[in-house]
């Protein structure tokens, strides 16, 4: 029997970017200036480039301006870094992207850490994530931040709140584990982070009130694996081989959970696609109007608080 209910991440990322809109509208009449985000792509990977053609549409949407700047795949660390410090040093750029992952030659870390954290809207430069460790504001990663606000709306239609809650993140990554903890723990949730080498992973994942798998294993996660009436939020996007009859397409998308299996298990449950995904896109945007602001000591507009 399926008890679970789907968490629609669509409806609720486009709240959000309706609420980026209407700052970007009141800074605009008030300032008279638009936020500008600046992404940068690497290499032609197919699901990055569909991540940054959709950053640029919802930027757009929203009233912001958006830079793409595409490199080839064989560009050398140093272009990668200029370009990098170029964009730092450009004031009408408020917020900087360098979308992941970068081809093998080049130092990730190198590149994140030459971007300004003033505007580091990924969240991830060590400034921001030692903010974020240590409870100071700061620019949060976006995918935790979605995955925050999913696990808050669920449980606000449930009646309930984070507050006492277990929380067990599966994955500890720079992009979504580590950061998800610090912000569930602002919460006041209690935070387990596991990973693939827990022991007995089942039984840790079996505690959780939440469930937040971010381990990048196409539906590692068994439905009796699941506390009953738990609320699970699959970070996790990975393609697989569609092995359906008549399948129209020859690879199809899944989470890192058994999404049909944890149904009969869950309260409630993000799918994939359409879940945590479009919620990644809303909080870049989000991070972009709270950069512009902070940078030029402008009162963040109410609609992005
Ligand atoms: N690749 C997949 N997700 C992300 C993200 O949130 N930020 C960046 N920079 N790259 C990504």
């Amino acid at each position: 029997m399926t008890i679970a209910s789907l968490i629609d991440g669509k409806a609720v990322a486009a709240g959000v970017r309706t609420n980026v809109a209407s700052a970007v509208a009141s800074l605009v009449k008030k300032h008279n200036y638009a936020p500008t985000l600046a992404v940068v792509l690497v290499g032609e990977d197919p699901a990055s480039q569909v991540y940054v053609r959709n950053k640029h549409k919802f930027t757009r949407e929203a009233g912001m301006r958006s830079l793409e700047h595409k490199l080839p795949e064989d560009v050398s660390e140093d272009v990668v870094l200029k370009l990098v410090k170029s964009l730092n040093a450009d004031p009408s750029v408020d917020g900087i992207l360098v979308q992941l992952p970068l081809p093998n030659h080049i130092n990730t870390n190198r590149v994140i850490s030459e971007i300004d954290p003033a505007k580091d809207v990924d969240g991830l430069t060590e400034i921001s994530a030692g903010r974020l460790s240590l409870g100071r504001s700061g620019l949060r990663p976006c995918t935790p931040v979605g995955s925050v606000i999913l696990a808050k709306h669920v449980l606000n239609a449930q009646g309930e709140d984070l507050s006492g809650k277990h929380c067990v993140i599966v994955g500890r990554s720079i992009l979504v584990g580590k950061p998800a903890a610090f912000l569930f723990l602002e919460e006041n949730c209690t935070v387990t982070i596991a990973h693939s080498l827990t022991k007995d992973l089942a039984s840790v994942c079996r505690s959780a009130d939440i469930l937040v798998a971010a381990v990048g294993r196409p539906m590692m996660i068994k439905g009796d694996w699941i506390k009953k009436g738990a609320v699970v939020i699959d970070v996790g996007i990975n393609r697989v081989p569609n092995k359906a009859k008549n399948a129209k397409r020859p690879t199809k998308l899944v989470g890192d959970v058994d999404y049909k299996a944890a149904c009969e298990y869950a309260s409630a449950i993000t799918p994939v696609p359409g879940g945590v995904g479009p919620m990644t896109i809303a909080c870049l945007l989000r991070n972009t109007v709270l950069a512009a602001c902070a940078r030029r000591g402008w009162d963040a507009p109410k609609s992005v608080l």
